[in-house]
């Protein structure tokens, strides 16, 4: 997710699930090719698995693309064709792209032949007036025959005209009913779906009824605790929830790493602000966080102290 998925949130993020999969954000293909912005691919090691999306409609330089993202470690390269920003649009990628399974196919192909990693396809179930039930199909058939066996798949169509990127995840109805018949209509294909997705129970849900995965956006990266702490031990049957006190910790010493390193606190304490979520001193974390947080000279003392706050508040609250 654009702004929020950087390295740093990611990090902190596969302290708290060892087995979800992690997302980059969108990286374009030609900032990586025209523009060797090749830092745009830094990542940690401990991030595995994870995936780098991309973002592009020129074939041979999202290969070119695909392939630095191969040979900089990723598990996996995927298409962003969901992203209905303007600036997407104008450089004809992203959710505009369903208009055009051809292509869509063609990319595949190309980056696959670029990159030893499996390459997916994040998509949407349609743009404007197109009709979900016809093209949503139509799309699959065609992309998967060049190879695209994974696809995750936004349950809603992104209105292109008219709308903000950010009420294009809201205001599109959800339409999970047909994304379930493309998993009857595709068995061979590993279809996850995505979109309005907040609990775990719902995930736990659409896994029951068939799906081979859920992707979680926002609920993940705002209630990381509910979501992300728990995943291991009741979606991957495997380990124990991670706790929330010691990977506040175990950031701290991130802190300190990036601090060395010339960074700043608040790059990656800002992705933290959810970690107590609907829990006793939430609130005052938030708050000392992103006000002692954003001094220049803060450092991760000011976590240290956050978590006093909320040791304390949670001892009120016993
Ligand atoms: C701040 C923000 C940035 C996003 N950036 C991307 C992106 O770079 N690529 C992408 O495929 N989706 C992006 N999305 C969309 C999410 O991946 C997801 O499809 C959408 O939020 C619906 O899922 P959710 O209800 O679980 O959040 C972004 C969403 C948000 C809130």
């Amino acid at each position: 997710m654009m702004d929020w998925t950087d390295r740093h949130c990611r990090y902190f993020h596969r302290l708290l699930s060892q087995r979800a999969l992690l997302y980059t954000e969108m990286v374009t293909a030609p900032a990586l090719v025209r523009g060797q912005a090749m830092h745009l691919l830094d990542h940690s090691p401990v991030e595995h698995p994870v995936a780098l999306q991309l973002g592009g409609s020129d074939p041979a330089e999202l290969a070119e693309a695909a392939r630095f993202g191969c040979e900089a470690g990723y598990d996996e390269i995927n298409l962003n064709v969901g992203c209905p920003s303007d600036r997407v649009q104008s450089g004809a990628f992203g959710a505009v792209l369903m208009k055009d399974p051809g292509l869509v196919a063609e990319c595949v192909s190309a980056m696959r032949s670029g990159s030893s990693a499996e390459v997916t396809v994040k998509c949407r179930i349609g743009v404007d007036d197109q009709e979900p039930n016809v093209v949503l199909p139509q799309f699959l058939a065609r992309v998967s025959s060049a190879g695209c066996k994974r696809f995750i798949i936004h349950a809603r169509k992104a209105w292109l005209k008219g709308l903000s990127p950010k009420e294009n995840r809201d205001v599109p109805p959800l339409d999970y009913d047909l994304v379930a018949r493309m998993r009857q209509e595709f068995p061979d294909l590993h279809i996850s779906i995505n979109g309005g997705i907040t609990t775990l129970e719902q995930a736990e849900e659409f896994l029951s009824a068939g799906f081979d995965g859920v992707m979680v956006g926002r609920a993940a990266y705002h209630n990381p605790a509910d979501i992300l702490a728990q995943a291991d031990r009741r979606i991957f049957g495997a380990g124990e929830d991670a706790d929330p006190f010691e990977v506040a910790h175990l950031m701290m010493t991130y802190v300190e790493e990036h601090i060395a390193q010339g960074g700043r606190l608040h790059q990656v304490a800002r992705h933290m602000l959810g970690l107590f979520a609907g829990r006793p001193g939430a609130r005052l974390w938030r708050r000392h966080i992103s006000e002692a947080g954003s001094r220049a000279d803060a450092g991760p003392e000011v976590i240290g102290e956050a978590l006093d706050m909320v040791q304390s508040a949670s001892r009120a609250a016993a």
